[in-house]
């Protein structure tokens, strides 16, 4: 390890390439190539991929399509002081989405006309109502099939499928249990119970079918999909932990620029005074020292970059941060696994991701490389683009990406609109806004980064991510070429 850390001295991702291997894979399918992977020490992703808590790049619905994906999204804390509803209700919209139980079905009571029921039904878009007494007991189901060529003037009760004929579950099922007791029972819903008989919640045949088309979503031990959120160090970040933890979110991100520092170690501290063995993901930290730090504070993940974001300026500004590979290689000798290592930045051709994901990191977050799917908040805004062939100005789509600290996004966090100019400068802006061309769904872009996350297994001569990185980590050398100017422009020009 000590050659590789001389050898990657300084180096970020366009220094290497990698020598290719012996391929004993057949096939390149991303379906069977096993790319598992740790974010934290009690989470485990198939798909080493989590999105990063930018105000540009995560909320639900970014934190959504990552997790279906495979990988897991962190809602960022780029909401104004004290505000905390709202970072929370992106936290509750994905743990409600895709969860296989719909926890607050619609429901009516046995004395409605059907008339009532399909006009709900109608309303609501579902095709399932429960139908509950005024305790919330559970009567019967009624669905858009007990509706047809009936007298909509008759009541609810004439036509549901009773209470003593209904198969019930009483509390939250195992993961695949209600999908075998709805094959063994052939039934389409299963009305979940509390022990008292009152409604808990519904599961449909349609949403264990959508569960199944996604095979490699991040899910938590009830099958909802999982999400993480940022705080800070200072200021509300206990409240908002709080807020956070009580609408279930499945990590807490104690996200700072130095996360070597003072400010970090009494955030951590009383973190785990009042929250305990909550999973605890701490950053920023690019050095062995640094890496160490945090360890030894007993977090569970660790997110590693000072400097390499592409909405960074950081090095720009203060001259200090450490290139990305070197930062990856460093800290990973100086925790061997121990915690689980975040690749944070930097990353923006799919060749870098195998590079985080052997150098050091066991996932990667990205930013900038997910900037401008239609899965990032944010409006689209129309720009006059001039094309250089025809000399002609098109309009063309863009969104907003920046820096968390960027001027822009610290003016909007703080409500300083109506600072006058010197005050807001003296803020000390460590990023920048661009507008990038906005492009479709993240999930296309996700599936090719996994298939080139699986062609760089093939080439590397293993079977799985896991393999490849122990191999590379038994023999380093045996894989990394240091680029010289030519080389790079050979690999990297295009
Ligand atoms: P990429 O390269 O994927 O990096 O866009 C995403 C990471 O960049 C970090 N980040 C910042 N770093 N000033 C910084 O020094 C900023 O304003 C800033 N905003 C984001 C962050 O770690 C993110 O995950």
């Amino acid at each position: 390890m000590s050659d590789l850390l001389s050898l990657v001295k300084g180096c970020t991702f366009d220094d290497f390439l990698f020598t290719p291997q012996f391929s004993v894979l057949e096939r390149r399918d991303p379906s069977a190539i096993d790319l598992t992977s740790r974010f934290s020490q009690h989470i485990t992703l198939k798909r080493p991929i989590v999105s990063a808590n930018m105000d540009t790049v995560t909320r639900a619905e970014m934190a959504i399509a990552v997790a279906e994906e495979g990988g897991i999204g962190i809602i960022d804390r780029g909401f104004r002081s004290g505000e905390i509803d709202p970072q929370v209700r992106e936290v509750q919209i994905v743990k409600r989405t895709q969860h296989g139980i719909i926890n607050d079905p619609y429901t009516i009571t046995a004395d409605a006309t059907l008339a009532e029921a399909a006009a709900r039904m109608r309303r609501t878009g579902v095709g399932t109502l429960v139908v509950i007494d005024d305790q919330r007991r559970v009567q019967g189901v009624l669905t858009t099939r007990d509706l047809r060529f009936v007298d909509l003037a008759g009541t609810v009760a004439s036509r549901m499928t009773p209470r003593e004929r209904l198969v019930t579950h009483v509390g939250l099922p195992e993961p695949g249990m209600a999908e075998a007791t709805m094959r063994a029972q052939k039934i389409k819903k299963l009305p979940l119970l509390h022990p008292d008989g009152t409604l808990l919640g519904l599961i449909t045949a349609k949403d264990v079918m959508s569960q199944r088309q996604l095979p490699f979503a991040t899910r938590d031990g009830h099958g909802r999909l999982r999400v993480g959120a940022a705080i800070g160090a200072k200021g509300d970040y206990l409240e908002r932990a709080v807020e956070l933890l009580k609408a279930e979110v499945d990590v807490i991100v104690i996200d700072i620029a130095h996360g070597h520092s003072v400010v970090m170690e009494r955030a951590i501290n009383a973190f785990r005074k009042r929250f305990g063995d909550i999973e605890l993901v701490a950053g920023n930290v690019a050095t062995a020292e640094g890496v160490r730090f945090l360890a030894d504070r007993q977090v569970n993940g660790i997110k590693v970059g000072i400097g390499p974001g592409g909405g960074c300026t950081t090095r720009l500004n203060t001259n200090f941060g450490v290139p990305q590979v070197h930062a990856l290689a460093e800290c990973r000798a100086a925790t061997d696994g121990r915690v689980p290592l975040i690749a944070d930045g930097g990353v923006k051709r799919h060749g870098a991701l195998v590079q985080a994901l052997l150098f050091g990191g066991d996932s990667v977050m990205l930013g900038s490389a997910l900037a401008g799917t239609t899965e990032t908040p944010g409006e689209v805004v129309q720009k006059p683009v001039v094309v250089p062939e025809s000399n002609k100005t098109v309009r063309v789509p863009f969104k907003v990406f920046r820096g968390m600290a960027s001027l822009q996004a610290i003016v909007d966090r703080l409500d300083v609109e109506d600072a006058d100019a010197a005050d807001v400068e003296a803020l000390g802006a460590e990023g920048m806004e661009i507008s990038v061309p906005a492009r479709g769904s993240v999930r296309p872009l996700l599936r090719d980064m996994f298939k080139h996350v699986c062609s760089a297994i093939s080439y590397g001569g293993a079977r799985s991510l896991g393999e490849l990185q122990d191999a590379f980590r038994q023999d380093p050398e045996r894989f990394v070429i240091r680029l010289t100017g030519s080389s790079r422009r050979e690999s990297f020009d295009r």
